[in-house]
């Protein structure tokens, strides 16, 4: 039998007196170009939390959950993907009409007074591609298998009757077993079959695919635009992960339209799509990205691409990089019939949120990323911030990553999550209080299955009072209050 792998220690505490944080860098301010001035180079990074309406209006319980993490008063707050365009996604939030802006309103004002005006509030603004549900065999070969001659012929090799009409022909392949339909189906059909069919931004043979260039500018200003008008400082254009913009950057984008293939074309696009943000709010408004340092996938952007494309955007004029890694599609879990693939399932959505089980441990994990990228802009001679995640939790380590000049803002998820109070906490010199997350996602399982997003430690130190709210499922929905 394995052994368990051993878990990961968190780095130590070393929380500091009021004085030594008052004194440190991660408290002092940052001007971003747009000439936004933050308070300090903390940063809670976009986290989705399953509770927009199903049409992606704010909700009372949007509007409790960023209270509750502006109430540590970070010096930003990035909120949850958010729509451009008007796709059905459940209970995400969307900006793809102005109908959504006097709800997002009421959240920016939620989140000012929340934090005493001290946290900058962006919005993460995403596209997506469809992605359908693993469906039933059968039903995949009856509703969706087109058959032709190819896969005739293939059914022939197998020494198997082929029928001549459609529908017969479908039967006959639904009684294949699985090493036979891998021979007789192409590999898209089999993933389609297995996997649930998924769009790619190299499906060019489908209009809306091959339309993307001419489509996604304009729907990307007119949510940022829409942004301003609600009140938020900025936006957080999302080009990491499994999304369309993230996709098209990648070295598996093999577009021949002049979006694709080369650094210049994968990267045309995203350019296109900061120019037309850039354009539609000004200059002075702040408008960044955040894009993988590594996709972790075969065939995929490792560092190096992530630096030529970071200083490329840095020319373009970003007012700030936010690194991440991994959390792909092409490596992801086969899902349950009847559920979507989740692109946080394999070695690339494991190093995206690492756990305390993942070798060598989560912790300051993603950051030698965020340092080559930062080198790169800089050396290029941008000045642009870039900011770093994944496992930061504790006040040595982000000084450390300040002083060392590997990041300029450290952002920290999982662990403003399981105590949103914490930043203030290390301000305060009260750091001994902070309840340090596990790292082992829980929120993340909550997450895949679509259901509103809670920590498991909340309902450990949840006092039993009435006020606080509890999911269908006796889940604590809000961190418990901590008292300055
Ligand atoms: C529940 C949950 C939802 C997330 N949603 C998003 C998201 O909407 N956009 C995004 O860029 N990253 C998202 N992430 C990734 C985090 O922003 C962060 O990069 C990752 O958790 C690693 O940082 P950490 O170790 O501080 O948690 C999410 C993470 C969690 C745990
Ligand atoms: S559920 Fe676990 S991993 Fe998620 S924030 Fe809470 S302690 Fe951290």
């Amino acid at each position: 039998m394995n052994a368990p792998k051993p878990r990961a220690a968190h780095p130590p505490g070393e929380w500091p007196s009021a004085e030594v944080a008052a004194r440190s860098l991660l408290f002092s301010p940052l001007r971003l170009r747009s000439g936004l001035q933050l308070l300090g180079r903390t940063w809670v990074p976009a986290m989705v939390p399953w509770r927009a309406s199903e049409e992606g209006h704010v909700t009372p319980e949007v509007l409790a959950w960023y209270e509750r993490l502006a109430r540590g008063r970070p010096a930003v707050l990035v909120i949850e993907a958010t729509g451009v365009r008007a796709v059905r996604s459940g209970p995400l939030l969307r900006l793809h009409d102005d109908a959504f802006i006097p709800g997002l309103h009421t959240l920016v004002e939620t989140v000012r007074r929340a934090s005493g005006g001290e946290t900058r509030l962006l919005v993460q603004i995403i596209d997506f591609l469809a992605v359908r549900r693993r469906p039933e065999r059968s039903v995949w070969f009856r509703r969706f298998f087109q058959p032709t001659t190819e896969h005739r012929a293939a059914l022939a090799t197998l020494g198997q009757c082929v029928p001549a009409e459609d529908t017969a022909f479908r039967e006959a392949c639904i009684a294949l077993s699985e090493d036979e339909e891998a021979v007789v189906l192409h590999p898209r059909e089999l993933e389609d079959l297995r996997f649930g069919a998924r769009e790619r931004v190299s499906d060019t043979h489908l209009d809306h695919i091959a339309a993307l260039p001419q489509v996604l500018p304009p729907a990307f200003a007119a949510a940022a635009v829409r942004a301003r008008t609600a009140g938020f400082d900025g936006v957080e254009l999302h080009y990491a992960h499994a999304y369309t913009l993230a996709s098209f950057l990648s070295r598996m984008n093999n577009r021949a339209d002049g979006y694709g293939g080369s650094l210049e074309g994968r990267v045309r696009l995203p350019l296109e799509v900061f120019a037309a943000v850039r354009r539609a709010v000004g200059d002075d408004w702040t408008v960044g990205a955040r894009f993988l340092g590594d996709e972790v996938i075969v065939g995929g952007n490792r560092i190096d691409d992530a630096c030529n494309i970071a200083v490329k955007l840095a020319q373009a004029g970003l007012d700030f990089i936010s690194i991440s890694k991994g959390g792909k599609f092409d490596d992801a879990r086969q899902p349950r019939v009847g559920e979507s693939v989740y692109p946080y399932t394999g070695q690339s959505g494991h190093e995206c949120m690492p756990t305390t089980r993942i070798e060598g441990g989560p912790f300051s994990r993603n950051v030698p990323l965020a340092a080559a990228v930062r080198l790169a802009v800089r050396q290029a001679g941008y000045a642009t911030p870039v900011v770093g995640a994944g496992g930061l939790c504790a006040f040595g380590q982000m000084e450390g990553i300040l002083e060392r000049g590997e990041a300029d803002l450290v952002a920290a998820a999982r662990q403003s999550l399981a105590d949103p109070d914490w930043w203030l906490k290390l301000r305060l010199g009260r750091g001994n209080e902070v309840r340090r997350c596990t790292y082992t996602n829980y929120c993340e399982g909550l997450d895949q299955r679509h259901k509103m997003v809670t920590c498991k430690l909340w309902d450990r130190h949840a006092p039993e009072d009435s006020a606080t709210q509890i999911s269908p499922d006796g889940r604590t929905l809000i961190a418990p209050a901590w008292t300055v």
